[in-house]
C-alpha cells in the first residue's frame, strides 16, 4: 500500500512545492477540475501564456476571489500554486480561518535533483533553474526551523519520494 493522506471534507488544501515538484499532477489526479484553483491557469487565461509573470498579481487576485467564494460555500478547494513562503501561505490560511474551514498543507518535498530534472524535461513550460533553486531553498527553510508547523495548518502531510507521489491515496473524511 502507498501513502494514505486523510483530509477533512470540506477543507482547504494548500500544495507546497517548487516548480516541477508535481503539484498540478497531484491535484489533477486526486481532485476535480472545479476544486482546483491554479495560479498558472489564471495567468494563462490572462496572457495566453502560463509562464508570463507580468500579470501575476492579477492572477492571484482572481484566485483569491474564487477561493473566497468557494470557502464561503463550504466547498473543498485545492490551491495549486508554489506557496513556498510563509507570506504566500498566510494569505490562504487567513481566508480559510475566517470561514472556519480547516487548512491542510501537502508538501511535495522531493529530492531537489528530481524536481530540477522534471522541470527541465517538461514539454509545456520550463521554469528557469535559478527560480526553481530559490523555491527549493524556500521549501527547505519552511521545513527547517519549524516555520510551517507554526503557521496554523490543521495538518501537514509530506510527499517525499516519487513512489509516494505515484501511489498516493487521498481519503476524504466528512467533517
Ligand atoms: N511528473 C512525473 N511524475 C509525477 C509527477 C510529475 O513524471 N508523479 C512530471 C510531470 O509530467 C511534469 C513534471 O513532472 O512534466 C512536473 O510536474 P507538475 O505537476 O507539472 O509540477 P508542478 O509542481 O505543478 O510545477 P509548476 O509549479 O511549475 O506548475
Ligand atoms: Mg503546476
Amino acid at each position: 500500500m502507498g501513502l494514505v493522506i486523510e483530509i477533512p471534507d470540506p477543507c482547504l488544501v494548500v500544495l507546497v512545492g517548487a516548480a516541477g515538484a508535481g503539484k498540478s499532477t497531484l491535484a489533477g489526479r486526486h481532485f476535480g477540475p472545479e476544486e482546483i484553483l491554479s495560479s498558472d491557469a489564471y495567468r494563462g487565461i490572462l496572457t495566453g501564456d502560463e509562464a508570463d509573470q507580468r500579470l501575476n498579481r492579477v492572477a492571484f487576485s482572481i484566485l483569491h476571489r474564487e477561493l473566497e467564494r468557494r470557502l464561503a460555500a463550504g466547498r473543498m478547494t485545492v490551491v495549486d500554486a508554489t506557496s513556498v513562503t510563509s507570506g504566500a501561505r498566510r494569505q490562504f490560511l487567513r481566508r480559510a480561518s475566517r470561514h472556519r474551514v480547516p487548512a491542510v498543507a501537502i508538501v511535495l518535498d522531493l529530492d531537489p535533483a528530481i524536481v530540477l530534472a522534471r522541470n527541465a524535461s517538461r514539454a509545456d513550460r520550463v521554469v528557469p533553474t535559478f527560480a526553481v533553486r530559490r523555491q527549493l531553498g524556500d521549501v527547505a527553510r519552511s521545513l527547517g526551523r519549524g516555520e510551517l508547523d507554526a503557521e496554523g495548518f490543521s495538518a501537514i502531510h509530506h510527499v517525499r519520494t516519487p513512489e509516494d507521489l505515484d501511489r498516493l491515496e487521498i481519503r476524504r473524511v466528512r467533517a
